[in-house]
This record gives C-alpha cells, sequence and structure tokens, in this order.
C-alpha cells in the first residue's frame, strides 16, 4: 500500500524541501511505494525555489530541489497524507490548528525516526547557516523511516 508522508517546517524552502529531496533519493534507491511532499506552517515563501545554500548543499549530495515551489500546509492534507513529519515543536503546534475533526493523518517530529541523534528538533538553517548539519539530521531521519517503512 502507498504510504503518504508530508514533510512540514516554518517556510517551505530549507528544512522540508531537503527533507522532501533527500527522501525522494533515498526512496528511489530503496524501491519504496511512497507518495511524497512538503510545505510550511507559513505561506511567506509561496511559489518559491528552495534556498539557494539548501540546494547548493543537496547538489553536492547528489539530490536535486530544483523542480520544488514552496507551499503552505491545509486542513486537506490531514486527510491526503498518513504522516505529517514536522521539522520542530512550534511546526507541530501550527500544524494541529489545521487538523479538521475525524482526519486520520499522525503528526510526528521528523527527529524521531533518528534516535541516536542527540537533537529531537531540525534547527532552522536560515539565519543560522548550518545547511550541512541539517543535511546530516535529514539524512539520518530518512534511513530510519526508510527501515521502518521497508
Ligand atoms: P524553513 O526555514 O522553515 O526551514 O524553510 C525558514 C525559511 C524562511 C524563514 C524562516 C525559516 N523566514 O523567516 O522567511
Amino acid at each position: 500500500m502507498t504510504t503518504k508522508i508530508m514533510f512540514v517546517c516554518l517556510g517551505n524552502i530549507c528544512r522540508s524541501p531537503t527533507a522532501e529531496g533527500v527522501f525522494r533519493g533515498l526512496t528511489g534507491k530503496a524501491g519504496l511505494d511512497v507518495i511524497i511532499d512538503s510545505s510550511g506552517t507559513s505561506g511567506w515563501h509561496n511559489g518559491d525555489l528552495p534556498d539557494s545554500r539548501a540546494m547548493a548543499e543537496a547538489a553536492v549530495r547528489g539530490y536535486d530541489l530544483s523542480g520544488q515551489r514552496s507551499s503552505q500546509l491545509k486542513s486537506q492534507d490531514f486527510h491526503d497524507f498518513d504522516l505529517i513529519l514536522c521539522m520542530d515543536n512550534s511546526n507541530i503546534a501550527n500544524a494541529e490548528k489545521l487538523r479538521p475533526k475525524g482526519a486520520k493523518a499522525v503528526v510526528k517530529l521528523f527527529l524521531d525516526y533518528a534516535p541516536n541523534q542527540p537533537l529531537r528538533e531540525v534547527p532552522d538553517p536560515y539565519y543560522e547557516h548550518n545547511f550541512e548539519a541539517v543535511f546530516d539530521l535529514i539524512e539520518d531521519a530518512s534511513r530510519g523511516l526508510i527501515k521502518q517503512l521497508s
């Protein structure tokens, strides 16, 4: 059965497009039956390409984020996706405000799938510029999620 996964951050230009691109790259190799998307809780960057720093680090690691455009998480997504994986706790709080009554989606922190990492949240790299560390966390969590789905 297809598992539908939505990755969520604040702007949908740094962390969640990275998660979408990394997870798509790694699941392609694993041959998993998944539908993958990403969005932000804010809508501030709707229609924008991923951040150029994220795209550059993606290219170094063999992922392509250039087909993605920023979009905002919406209530319907709680019906359409099985898993809504958030980068930090504020994303979870903002996402849950959109949940319609009876919607099935399970909302979790993405780093729940990287239990050996000392962090539980993926830090926002927009001002901190720590894109390499963000990619390391996201690759680790992606591998953990793939293991669980396999
Ligand atoms: P993201 O990073 O949530 O990982 O996409 C951010 C992108 C933009 C802003 C904040 C965080 N912003 O303030 O515009």
